[in-house]
Protein backbone atom coordinates (compact mmCIF):
# COMPACT_ATOMS: atom_id res chain seq x y z
CA UNK A 1 0.00 0.00 0.00
CA UNK A 2 2.89 2.63 0.72
CA UNK A 3 4.39 1.64 -2.56
CA UNK A 4 1.20 2.19 -4.26
CA UNK A 5 0.46 5.66 -2.44
CA UNK A 6 3.98 6.90 -3.60
CA UNK A 7 3.44 5.92 -7.35
CA UNK A 8 0.03 7.10 -6.66
CA UNK A 9 1.60 10.69 -5.64
CA UNK A 10 4.48 10.78 -8.05
CA UNK A 11 3.69 9.16 -11.10
CA UNK A 12 0.72 11.01 -12.58
CA UNK A 13 3.59 14.23 -12.10
CA UNK A 14 6.24 12.77 -14.29
CA UNK A 15 4.24 9.82 -16.55
CA UNK A 16 3.49 12.13 -19.75
CA UNK A 17 6.03 14.15 -19.63
CA UNK A 18 8.85 12.21 -18.44
CA UNK A 19 7.85 9.26 -21.42
CA UNK A 20 7.92 11.86 -23.87
CA UNK A 21 11.49 12.91 -23.23
CA UNK A 22 12.87 9.98 -21.20
CA UNK A 23 12.59 7.12 -23.44
CA UNK A 24 11.78 3.42 -22.92
CA UNK A 25 12.57 3.64 -18.90
CA UNK A 26 10.22 6.56 -18.49
CA UNK A 27 7.61 4.69 -20.72
CA UNK A 28 7.95 0.73 -18.64
CA UNK A 29 7.42 3.18 -15.32
CA UNK A 30 4.16 4.61 -17.23
CA UNK A 31 2.97 1.06 -17.67
CA UNK A 32 3.40 -0.40 -14.04
CA UNK A 33 1.63 2.86 -12.56
CA UNK A 34 -1.30 2.22 -15.01
CA UNK A 35 -1.30 -2.06 -14.19
CA UNK A 36 -0.83 -1.03 -10.49
CA UNK A 37 -3.99 1.40 -10.81
CA UNK A 38 -6.12 -1.24 -12.63
CA UNK A 39 -6.24 -2.76 -9.18
CA UNK A 40 -5.61 -5.87 -6.74
CA UNK A 41 -3.29 -8.21 -8.65
CA UNK A 42 -5.75 -11.21 -6.94
CA UNK A 43 -8.89 -9.39 -8.30
CA UNK A 44 -7.65 -10.20 -11.97
CA UNK A 45 -9.75 -12.72 -13.74
CA UNK A 46 -8.17 -16.26 -15.20
CA UNK A 47 -9.26 -19.29 -16.96
CA UNK A 48 -9.72 -22.09 -14.79
CA UNK A 49 -6.99 -24.56 -14.66
CA UNK A 50 -8.38 -27.89 -15.64
CA UNK A 51 -8.13 -30.30 -12.10
CA UNK A 52 -4.97 -32.23 -12.27
CA UNK A 53 -2.68 -29.98 -14.24
CA UNK A 54 0.14 -27.92 -12.98
CA UNK A 55 0.16 -24.41 -12.30
CA UNK A 56 2.38 -22.59 -14.38
CA UNK A 57 3.41 -19.69 -11.45
CA UNK A 58 2.66 -19.02 -8.31
CA UNK A 59 1.03 -15.74 -7.89
CA UNK A 60 -0.99 -16.03 -11.03
CA UNK A 61 -2.74 -19.29 -12.28
CA UNK A 62 -2.11 -20.85 -9.17
CA UNK A 63 -4.27 -18.71 -7.34
CA UNK A 64 -6.97 -18.44 -9.50
CA UNK A 65 -7.81 -22.27 -9.06
CA UNK A 66 -8.29 -21.69 -5.19
CA UNK A 67 -9.57 -18.38 -5.32
CA UNK A 68 -12.42 -17.37 -3.28
CA UNK A 69 -14.29 -14.40 -1.70
CA UNK A 70 -11.97 -12.89 0.31
CA UNK A 71 -9.19 -10.15 0.69
CA UNK A 72 -6.47 -12.31 1.32
CA UNK A 73 -3.11 -11.77 -0.95
CA UNK A 74 -2.38 -14.45 -3.58
CA UNK A 75 0.55 -15.81 -1.36
CA UNK A 76 -1.95 -16.25 2.04
CA UNK A 77 -4.39 -17.64 0.02
CA UNK A 78 -2.22 -20.36 -1.11
CA UNK A 79 -0.41 -20.79 2.07
CA UNK A 80 -4.04 -21.06 3.47
CA UNK A 81 -4.57 -23.95 0.91
CA UNK A 82 -1.05 -25.51 -0.33
CA UNK A 83 -0.89 -27.87 -3.02
CA UNK A 84 1.65 -29.77 -5.09
CA UNK A 85 0.31 -28.54 -8.22
CA UNK A 86 1.75 -25.03 -7.90
CA UNK A 87 5.30 -24.84 -10.37
CA UNK A 88 6.86 -21.62 -9.64
CA UNK A 89 7.27 -19.48 -12.79
CA UNK A 90 10.57 -19.22 -14.09
CA UNK A 91 10.45 -16.67 -16.98
CA UNK A 92 12.68 -14.21 -14.54
CA UNK A 93 14.83 -16.59 -14.06
CA UNK A 94 18.01 -17.69 -16.05
CA UNK A 95 19.69 -20.86 -16.01
CA UNK A 96 22.48 -21.22 -17.67
CA UNK A 97 23.34 -24.34 -19.51
CA UNK A 98 26.47 -26.63 -19.31
CA UNK A 99 28.36 -25.28 -21.75
CA UNK A 100 27.22 -21.58 -22.06
CA UNK A 101 29.98 -19.12 -21.83
CA UNK A 102 30.23 -17.75 -18.17
CA UNK A 103 28.45 -20.54 -16.68
CA UNK A 104 31.34 -21.91 -14.47
CA UNK A 105 32.51 -18.10 -13.32
CA UNK A 106 28.88 -17.42 -12.52
CA UNK A 107 28.60 -20.92 -10.63
CA UNK A 108 31.85 -20.10 -8.93
CA UNK A 109 30.80 -16.68 -7.65
CA UNK A 110 26.97 -18.41 -6.65
CA UNK A 111 28.29 -21.28 -4.80
CA UNK A 112 31.98 -19.07 -3.46
CA UNK A 113 29.23 -16.73 -1.65
CA UNK A 114 27.42 -19.37 -0.35
CA UNK A 115 30.58 -21.18 1.05
CA UNK A 116 31.59 -17.25 2.60
CA UNK A 117 28.06 -17.40 4.22
CA UNK A 118 28.36 -20.97 5.67
CA UNK A 119 32.18 -19.90 7.12
CA UNK A 120 30.74 -16.77 9.18
CA UNK A 121 28.01 -18.56 10.30
CA UNK A 122 30.19 -21.66 11.83
CA UNK A 123 32.86 -19.43 12.98
CA UNK A 124 29.79 -17.13 14.69
CA UNK A 125 28.59 -20.58 16.12
CA UNK A 126 32.12 -21.22 17.44
CA UNK A 127 32.44 -18.03 18.94
CA UNK A 128 29.48 -18.08 21.20
CA UNK A 129 30.23 -21.81 22.18
CA UNK A 130 33.57 -21.11 23.17
CA UNK A 131 32.35 -17.82 25.01
CA UNK A 132 30.33 -20.93 27.51
CA UNK A 133 33.01 -22.90 28.64
CA UNK A 134 35.63 -21.00 31.52
CA UNK A 135 38.47 -19.61 29.84
CA UNK A 136 41.77 -21.07 30.95
CA UNK A 137 43.33 -18.70 33.60
CA UNK A 138 39.89 -19.02 35.43
CA UNK A 139 40.05 -23.18 35.34
CA UNK A 140 43.51 -22.07 36.82
CA UNK A 141 42.85 -20.72 39.16
CA UNK A 142 39.83 -22.80 40.19
CA UNK A 143 42.39 -25.59 41.55
CA UNK A 144 45.80 -25.11 43.52
CA UNK A 145 48.97 -27.49 43.65
CA UNK A 146 50.24 -27.24 47.16
CA UNK A 147 53.87 -29.25 47.83
CA UNK A 148 53.38 -30.27 51.70
CA UNK A 149 57.67 -31.32 52.17
CA UNK A 150 58.05 -27.86 53.12
CA UNK A 151 55.53 -28.21 56.37
CA UNK A 152 57.33 -29.26 59.70
CA UNK A 153 55.46 -31.47 61.79
CA UNK A 154 53.29 -29.47 64.35
CA UNK A 155 53.03 -26.37 62.30
CA UNK A 156 50.34 -24.75 59.96
CA UNK A 157 50.63 -22.90 56.71
CA UNK A 158 47.72 -21.02 54.83
CA UNK A 159 47.09 -20.83 51.17
CA UNK A 160 44.90 -19.15 49.35
CA UNK A 161 42.25 -20.76 47.17
CA UNK A 162 39.35 -19.07 44.83
CA UNK A 163 40.33 -16.45 47.09
CA UNK A 164 39.67 -17.99 50.26
CA UNK A 165 42.07 -18.76 53.11
CA UNK A 166 42.97 -22.37 53.57
CA UNK A 167 44.95 -23.68 55.98
CA UNK A 168 46.95 -26.79 56.12
CA UNK A 169 48.48 -28.50 59.44
CA UNK A 170 51.11 -31.34 59.60
CA UNK A 171 49.81 -32.97 62.82
CA UNK A 172 51.67 -34.98 65.08
CA UNK A 173 50.96 -38.29 66.35
CA UNK A 174 49.59 -37.02 69.43
CA UNK A 175 46.95 -34.63 67.37
CA UNK A 176 46.23 -37.38 65.45
CA UNK A 177 45.58 -39.84 68.43
CA UNK A 178 43.44 -36.91 70.32
CA UNK A 179 41.45 -36.02 67.50
CA UNK A 180 40.65 -39.91 67.27
CA UNK A 181 39.19 -40.47 70.79
CA UNK A 182 36.87 -37.53 71.28
CA UNK A 183 33.49 -38.76 71.39
CA UNK A 184 30.89 -37.61 69.20
CA UNK A 185 28.43 -37.10 72.00
CA UNK A 186 30.81 -34.44 72.73
CA UNK A 187 30.68 -32.62 69.46
CA UNK A 188 27.99 -29.76 68.46
CA UNK A 189 28.67 -30.79 64.42
CA UNK A 190 29.69 -34.52 64.82
CA UNK A 191 32.26 -35.84 62.55
CA UNK A 192 34.71 -38.42 62.68
CA UNK A 193 38.08 -37.10 62.15
CA UNK A 194 38.76 -40.24 59.93
CA UNK A 195 35.92 -38.23 57.74
CA UNK A 196 38.00 -34.78 57.81
CA UNK A 197 40.80 -35.77 56.87
CA UNK A 198 42.06 -37.98 53.87
CA UNK A 199 45.58 -38.47 55.04
CA UNK A 200 45.83 -37.88 59.26
CA UNK A 201 49.09 -36.54 58.80
CA UNK A 202 47.89 -33.11 57.06
CA UNK A 203 44.49 -31.59 57.77
CA UNK A 204 43.29 -29.27 55.41
CA UNK A 205 40.15 -27.14 56.34
CA UNK A 206 39.01 -23.26 54.59
CA UNK A 207 40.01 -21.08 56.99
CA UNK A 208 36.83 -19.17 57.36
CA UNK A 209 34.81 -18.96 61.02
CA UNK A 210 31.47 -20.67 60.40
CA UNK A 211 29.84 -18.04 62.74
CA UNK A 212 30.17 -15.13 60.51
CA UNK A 213 33.17 -15.39 58.47
CA UNK A 214 36.30 -14.13 60.51
CA UNK A 215 39.45 -15.57 60.06
CA UNK A 216 40.33 -17.66 62.91
CA UNK A 217 43.96 -18.02 64.37
CA UNK A 218 45.80 -21.31 64.41
CA UNK A 219 47.63 -23.05 67.37
CA UNK A 220 44.96 -20.86 69.76
CA UNK A 221 42.29 -21.28 71.97
CA UNK A 222 41.04 -23.97 74.34
CA UNK A 223 41.46 -27.09 72.14
CA UNK A 224 44.70 -25.59 70.65
CA UNK A 225 43.47 -25.86 67.30
CA UNK A 226 41.96 -22.52 65.80
CA UNK A 227 40.36 -19.77 67.89
CA UNK A 228 38.43 -16.99 66.25
CA UNK A 229 38.64 -13.95 68.01
CA UNK A 230 35.68 -11.95 66.65
CA UNK A 231 33.23 -13.82 68.87
CA UNK A 232 35.44 -16.16 70.69
CA UNK A 233 34.76 -19.69 68.91
CA UNK A 234 37.46 -22.36 69.32
CA UNK A 235 37.97 -25.33 67.26
CA UNK A 236 39.98 -28.26 67.97
CA UNK A 237 42.92 -29.91 66.27
CA UNK A 238 40.84 -31.82 63.82
CA UNK A 239 38.90 -27.96 63.18
CA UNK A 240 35.62 -28.96 64.73
CA UNK A 241 33.40 -26.53 66.39
CA UNK A 242 33.85 -27.11 70.51
CA UNK A 243 32.72 -23.66 71.95
CA UNK A 244 31.41 -20.52 71.06
CA UNK A 245 28.84 -18.85 68.58
CA UNK A 246 29.70 -21.04 65.33
CA UNK A 247 27.24 -23.89 64.27
CA UNK A 248 29.86 -25.82 62.40
CA UNK A 249 33.10 -27.13 62.20
CA UNK A 250 35.68 -25.44 59.54
CA UNK A 251 34.34 -26.88 56.04
CA UNK A 252 36.63 -29.32 54.55
CA UNK A 253 37.62 -28.36 50.80
CA UNK A 254 37.45 -30.69 47.97
CA UNK A 255 41.37 -31.79 47.51
CA UNK A 256 43.29 -35.17 46.57
CA UNK A 257 46.41 -36.19 46.39
CA UNK A 258 48.51 -36.17 43.29
CA UNK A 259 51.75 -37.13 45.04
CA UNK A 260 52.86 -38.74 48.60
CA UNK A 261 53.38 -34.91 49.66
CA UNK A 262 51.44 -32.88 46.94
CA UNK A 263 47.91 -32.09 46.98
CA UNK A 264 45.62 -30.68 44.31
CA UNK A 265 43.17 -28.51 45.70
CA UNK A 266 39.59 -27.61 43.87
FE1 LIG B 1 34.09 -16.32 64.42
FE2 LIG B 1 31.96 -14.97 65.21
S1 LIG B 1 32.98 -14.87 63.35
S2 LIG B 1 33.08 -16.40 66.29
Amino acid sequence: MALRRAVATLLPKISQPAAETLGPAANHAANCYSQLMAGPLDMVERPQQPVGTSFRSFAADAVTAVKEETKLTPTNRLSMSPTHLIKYAEHHHKRLEPGTEGRPFAYFVLTGGRFLYASAARLAVLKIVMSLSAAADTMAISSLEVDLSGIEEGSTITVKWRGKPVFIRHRTDAEIAQSAEVALSELRDAQKDVDRAVNPKYLVVVGICTHLGCVPIAGAGNYQGWFCPCHGSHYDISGRIREGPAPFNLEVPEYRFVEEKKILIG
